[in-house]
Parts: structure tokens; sequence; C-alpha cells
């Protein structure tokens, strides 16, 4: 099999994995047929329900609250963080704490708002004592993700560190060496930069994490 049918055999299998760890058990034959024509804020409703019931990792018995988004539905851009910390864990809300008000800092910088993007993790529940997310959480997790993309159709994802990065072009990549430039997820421009957590621990870097977000601000300017 060539390198590209391998790439559409596992992005099909990881599908199909995500729609049965939604509960999925049937596609229908006809659009309209069940969930398919429902809108994105009802997809994302049943997508936050199926992540409150999930036990598919540990994770769910040391959480406060499952973690799934913040910001709109309809956005063009979504960012891609690692996993809840301790403020997201007690409100529910990603990137909320130290790194999270960095985050914002950054939208506004680039002329928008949170409430013009989308939000989320890799992981949906906290890792205790914010620890790295363990590559059997990501899998577990990742059916998820897969689903907010597929829900939201951003036309630019810029992933934020080395977990996103990983998660979406695989697990080989090194944060440091593909930023700066634009790569493809599944035809869709994406991004990669550093943390806001990594940029609040080494400010001197912030220089080129502003250069990516710029390049972030002209795609979506051109799409
Ligand atoms: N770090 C993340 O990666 N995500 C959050 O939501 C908060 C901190």
């Amino acid at each position: 099999m060539s390198d590209e049918g391998r790439r559409m055999a596992r992005a099909l299998r990881l599908h199909v994995e995500g729609l049965q760890g939604l509960g999925v058990t049937a596609v229908p034959r006809q659009p309209g047929d069940s969930g398919a024509t429902d809108s994105k804020p009802e997809r994302l409703g049943r997508l936050a329900r199926a992540v409150e019931a999930c036990r598919r990792c540990p994770l769910y018995r040391t959480r406060t609250h499952a973690v799934l988004s913040d910001g709109t539905p309809d956005a063009k851009l979504v960012f891609v963080g690692e996993a809840p910390g301790r403020d997201e864990d007690l409100r529910g809300v990603p990137f909320v704490g130290a790194a999270g008000q960095l985050l914002t800092k950054m939208i506004e910088a680039m002329g928008l708002r949170r409430e013009q993007v989308y939000i989320c993790n890799v992981l949906k529940d906290r890792p205790p004592g914010n620890r790295t997310p363990l590559p059997e959480e990501v899998e577990a997790c990742r059916p998820f993700l897969d689903e907010q993309l597929a829900i939201v159709q951003p036309n630019i994802i810029c992933v934020l560190g080395a977990v996103a990065a990983r998660t979406l072009l695989g697990p080989h990549v090194s944060i440091t060496k593909i930023r700066g430039q634009v790569c493809d997820y599944q035809g869709i421009p994406l991004v990669p930069t550093f943390h806001p957590a990594y940029l609040l621990r080494n400010p001197s870097v912030k220089r080129l994490a502003w250069a990516d977000l710029k390049r972030v601000k002209q795609l979506l300017e051109s799409a």
C-alpha cells in the first residue's frame, strides 16, 4: 500500500473508532435519517455528553470537570492545546489560567476576540499534577478531537506545543523543527507554535510565536 493509502486507511480507522467511541453503531443511508443534518451546537452538545460519560481512560476518576471547548463552533480558526490544568479543571473551560491569559492576549494581538475562535485541547480531562499526557490517554481521547474538528470545519488550525503537534502531525514531530512552517492536516493548513506555558517560562521565544501568529492571520485573511 502507498504512503497515501496508509494515511487514508489510518484516518478512516480513527474516524470509525471515533464514531464507535461516541456510541454510533450504524451510519444512515440518507442524509437526514439521523443527526447528519443537525446544527453544529447540537452535534457539539452530543459530543459534550459523550465526553462526560467517557470511561476510556482513568482520568475521569480524578477530574472535577471535563473540559471540551471555548469560543464559537462557527470559528474559522481553531487552537488546539494539550490538556486542562488546575484552573481549567475547576471551571470546565480551556485556557483560563496563566497560560490561558497569555493565549487570550495573543488572540487579541491578532485583532480577534476569544469568542471568534474555537479553543480546545487534545485531552478533555486534567492529568494529575499537570503531567504530560500518556500516549494511551491521547489515543483514548483522540476521537473527541477528531469529531470537534469535523464539526467545526475550520479554515486554519493552530497547534500549541509538542503534544498537540504530535497528535495531529505524527509522533516524531519536533515543535522546534517544524514551527515556522505551514503544515497540512487533512487538507487544512496547520500552523504549529509554542505552547503559551512554554512562552511564560521562555519569554525570549515570544517573538517567534508572534511570527507564527502573523502567518495564521495572513492565512485567515486569504482563506
Ligand atoms: N494548557 C493547555 O494545554 N490547555 C489548557 O486548557 C490550559 C493549559
